[in-house]
């Protein structure tokens, strides 16, 4: 091993596992070595490979088309269908909207109609697109509510959207109904299966119930599936797939307006490594159809056995009952949920809270997969002595005067010094002894914290937070 391959290992000792199946958020993983060995294997052959044009790198465009190809089939897909490989959910919900957004040029105010529920991502392509996110209230069961939907749409409306499912309570919306009411008024529907769209299909493969959300619903114009979730492909791709090739023009980007090549691109990026794009393909063609369907299976067998221990723990309840194979909890007076949390990552399970929003109170996220299956005896044990932990440990307090405080300020009047001081008095942001940026390593304190601030609150202070996180280190340290 070279130095440097030796410093990488140090280096990532500290992150989470990417395997064990333990680690329910950010990750996915299918509990097969060989598939990470495929994957790693394909990413390194590729990985100085670039996409941006296919025909210098010709076999890439063809392992594009073969994956869309894969897709079509499970999103049920009509022979018209195409479909662009991205970067993640993100690009390709990005793309979903710009493209939206350039098909009505007529419409100097364009809007977007979406459920409470769905994925931030689309927030950030109203930021940068200029399209205005109108909310919809979502119902109580946490699915959108398609009635409220349809009479928000109007006539500068150029998208509608729907979660397969939403990733903060993992339900999937009326499709049926919202795509109905934006193809009544020739609006496009994109349909955000980022998280479900490769584990739906084989669900309803399974036997399970799985309410219709694919090209099969009359109005969808669009799906994204992410291929580096549920098809445990390495990090760096997702599909975005429009109906018809007309859908998908407005997508496209050319430029010939300078001396160069003329640039020609059907997503954000310009050069994009091959890496990902062979890394996914060898995966999916590895694991295959059959392959994905005993994945799903164990995935939600999985799920099955973390909702039974949910049921049997008096603290803790379902927050709703999932379509898919993700989990949200929450606790009673009892047991405070951001310790919780940091009960379960002291004892290796990685779990992600949810901040209180609007009327719901705070909860806690798990992305199950099919690798996490071997492990359930284990999380059992884990989440019930979590919880009788997190119960000894009693509630979180938030001194009162830090509550008054952080509700009376209003972010956008603070100042980079204020800021300072507000991450250091919220544990986010220490010293070590030697001067340099410590984290901390439990978060209840500072997830209480948060809780109580607003929405507009949060996001300041976490912005702050990244910034001191993100600072040059000058010469390197082992
Ligand atoms: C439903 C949904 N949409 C979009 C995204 C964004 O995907 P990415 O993080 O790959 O950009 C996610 C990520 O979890 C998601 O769950």
């Amino acid at each position: 091993m070279t130095d440097a391959m030796q410093r990488l290992a140090v280096l990532q000792g500290r992150d989470l596992p990417v395997h064990g199946g333990r680690t329910l958020a950010y990750v996915y993983d299918s509990g097969d070595p060989e598939v990470d060995r495929v994957a790693r294997e394909a990413v390194a052959a590729y990985a100085a490979s670039n996409a941006l044009d296919p025909t210098a790198f010709p076999s890439l465009l063809q392992m594009e088309n073969e994956l869309v190809g894969f897709a079509c089939g499970l999103l049920e897909a009509p022979g018209s269908a195409v479909g662009t490989v991205t970067s993640g959910g993100t690009e390709s919900i990005l793309l979903a909207v710009q493209g939206a957004r350039d098909s009505r040029p007529d419409v100097a105010r364009p809007r977007m109609v979406l459920p409470s529920t769905a994925h931030a991502a689309f927030h950030k392509a109203a930021h940068y697109f200029g399209v205005e996110a109108v909310l919809v209230p979502v119902g109580a069961d946490f699915r959108a509510d398609a009635g409220a939907m349809a009479a928000a749409i109007d006539d500068d409306t150029v998208l509608v959207v729907a979660s397969a499912p939403s990733y903060a309570h993992g339900v999937v919306d009326p499709v049926t109904a919202i795509a109905a009411a934006a193809a009544a008024r020739g609006v496009r529907c994109h349909v955000d299966a980022c998280i479900g769209g490769w584990v739906l299909p084989y669900a309803s493969r399974l036997g399970r119930p799985v309410p219709p959300w694919t090209f099969a619903v009359d109005g969808v114009t669009s799906i994204s599936v992410d291929t580096h979730k549920y098809a445990y492909a390495p990090k760096g791709t997702s599909l975005l797939l429009h109906r018809d090739a007309s859908l998908r023009k407005p997508q496209f980007f050319a430029s010939a307006a300078w001396p160069g090549y003329t640039m020609l691109n059907a997503t954000t990026q310009s050069t994009r490594s091959g890496g990902p794009v062979a890394g996914t393909w060898a995966v999916v063609e590895h694991i295959g159809d059959d392959g994905y369907l005993a994945l799903a299976d164990r995935a939600l067998a999985a799920v099955d056995a973390i909702v039974a221990c949910i049921d049997a723990e008096p603290a803790l309840r379902l927050v709703v009952a999932p379509d898919s194979t993700l989990v949200t909890l929450a606790t009673d007076a009892s047991c405070d949920p951001f310790t919780l949390t940091d009960e379960l990552v002291a004892r290796g399970w990685y779990v992600q809270p949810q901040l209180s929003f609007g009327d719901d109170g705070p909860s806690i996220h798990l992305s199950v997969s099919a690798g996490t299956h071997p492990h359930v005896e284990e999380f059992a044990s884990a989440l019930a002595d979590s919880v009788a932990a997190a119960q000894a440990a009693g509630p979180v307090a938030v001194d009162p005067g830090v509550v008054a405080f952080i509700e009376a300020l209003d972010p956008a009047a603070l100042g980079d010094d204020d800021f300072d001081g507000l991450l250091a008095a919220s544990g986010l942001v220490g010293e070590s002894a030697d001067g340099e940026l410590e984290l901390p390593s439990r978060m209840a304190e500072v997830n209480a914290m948060l809780d109580v601030a607003s929405p507009a609150m949060r996001e300041a202070l976490l912005v702050a937070f990244l910034d001191r996180l993100q600072r040059p280190v000058r010469g390197s340290r082992a």
